[in-house]
């Protein structure tokens, strides 16, 4: 099995050359030259605006940037792809295109996630008198209350026969466990079915999901699916699939009343989107594909999930020694080294000697040369409702590591922790 060129995957992002370390990129990644080099190439040759006899090339850059994010998401067709300046605004667009169809009475499930996939959900349910259901997360471990994952088996008798929409996440933004997509959504169909609902449709949020696993919206059978190219080694924009039949039968469009766009993503991207950030959305299937000989996706994010896993190996093990569950210290999430799940860490210290999470990032912050962060994260309801309660604005420390870390950075995170929780 291929392994990773940790040098050429490090000279790839200009802003690694500090040698500051990135344990933050649950937050946003570094971007890859390639993608910087097409947003400069498209500003200055020249920024003509698409859509006009003297702007074909401009207008084709942003097409290769809806090639390259439909293969990422291994969408059927271009014209299930758009794009938006961030996954909240999209689902919140997918959101008001289907406000026609939902009826009163009819009932969302939602995980207890990123507002992103919540919000939205919530006021469209207030708008139209729909139902909201939540599937929470629970621990897996009698010693440790924060040991949370989502068990399908609490997510399917929440199905009915008026169940409409299911909000998931691929992967939680703090517990880093990774749903398994396809056969939760299998369950679910297949509960709807039984249950005489009319019609499911799955809103799947990749956004922590995407640069650690490999997209499959056809494999997956779901409707609508987001990511934030922000955090794909990308510029500051999202990307969106829907499904045609989705297109064609759920959404009104939100677009210029006067646009035929009845099967198109402008139904649900009113306006232009950064052309000069889809065309650098367009670097990053090649930067992925260069990462292994294959020049295959499959193959780079098996590469890159072995790689993660390493980097999750060192600092679990420190957080789950003896010695500092002693001192309080407790994951939220699961504890396993294994690929279910990405080497995106939270936890907390707590106990006689409780630390809050805000003074352990400060800490890092004094030192310099390290950032991690604390928080909620947005996931705001998920920390909220963590019993023993916990303070929802200082949230857990949270580490997220990517492919282009190294063991050796991660082993420093670890050292830099150490000094910090046994002082
Ligand atoms: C899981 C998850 N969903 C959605 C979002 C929101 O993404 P955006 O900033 O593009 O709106 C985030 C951002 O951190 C996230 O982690």
């Amino acid at each position: 099995m291929a392994t990773l060129d940790i040098n050429q995957v490090r000279a790839c992002f200009p802003s690694l050359r500090s040698g500051h370390i990135y344990a933050d990129n649950a937050r946003g990644s570094q971007t890859a030259q390639s993608v910087i080099d097409r947003i400069v190439d498209y500003l200055s040759n020249p920024n003509i605006q698409s859509g006009t006899d003297y702007s074909v090339a401009n207008s084709q850059r942003v097409v290769e940037g809806s090639i390259a994010v439909a293969e990422l998401f291994n969408a059927a067709s271009l014209d299930e792809v758009g794009f938006g300046s961030s996954s909240t605004m999209i689902f919140e667009n997918i959101a008001r295109a289907l406000e026609n169809d939902i009826q009163p009475g009819d009932e969302f499930i939602i995980s207890y996630e990123h507002e992103a996939n919540n919000g939205p959900w919530k006021r469209l349910a207030a708008r139209r008198n729909a139902v909201v259901k939540y599937w929470q997360p629970t621990p897996v471990s009698a010693e440790n209350p924060y040991s949370l994952t989502y068990k399908v088996e609490e997510l399917l008798p929440l199905v009915s026969s008026r169940t409409r929409l299911a909000a998931i996440n691929a992967c939680s933004n703090i517990l880093g466990s990774l749903i398994p997509v396809k056969e939760t959504v299998k369950a679910l169909r297949q509960r709807a079915n039984e249950q005489g609902a009319k019609r499911l449709e799955v809103a799947l949020d990749c956004v922590a999901y995407a640069s650690h696993r490999k997209l499959d919206v056809q494999e997956w059978d779901v409707d609508y699916c987001v990511f934030s190219v922000y955090k794909v080694f990308g510029a500051h924009n999202a990307a969106a699939y829907v499904r045609l039949a989705a297109l064609e039968r759920s959404l009104t469009s939100i677009a210029h009343d006067f646009l035929k766009v009845d099967d198109k993503p402008y139904k649900f991207q009113p306006g232009g989107p950064g052309h000069e950030l889809v065309y650098g959305a367009a670097a990053i299937v090649p930067y992925l594909k260069s990462l292994t000989p294959e020049d295959d996706l499959a193959a780079s994010f098996n590469a890159i999930a072995n790689h993660e896993r390493e980097l999750l190996a060192p600092l679990l093990l420190f957080l789950t020694d003896a010695k500092q569950v002693d001192r309080g210290v407790r994951i939220v999430g699961t504890s396993e080294i294994n690929l279910s799940r990405v080497p995106t860490v939270s936890f907390v210290v707590v106990g006689q000697n409780a630390i809050k999470s805000k003074d352990i990032v400060g800490a890092f912050e004094k030192k310099g040369g390290i950032s991690i962060q604390c928080g909620n994260f947005y996931s705001y309801h998920l920390i909220d409702n963590l019993r023993p309660k916990l303070d929802v604005n200082d949230g857990v420390v949270r580490i997220s590591f990517v492919h282009y870390n190294t063991v050796e950075e991660v082993e420093k995170v670890v050292d830099a922790l150490r000094e910090v929780l046994e002082r």
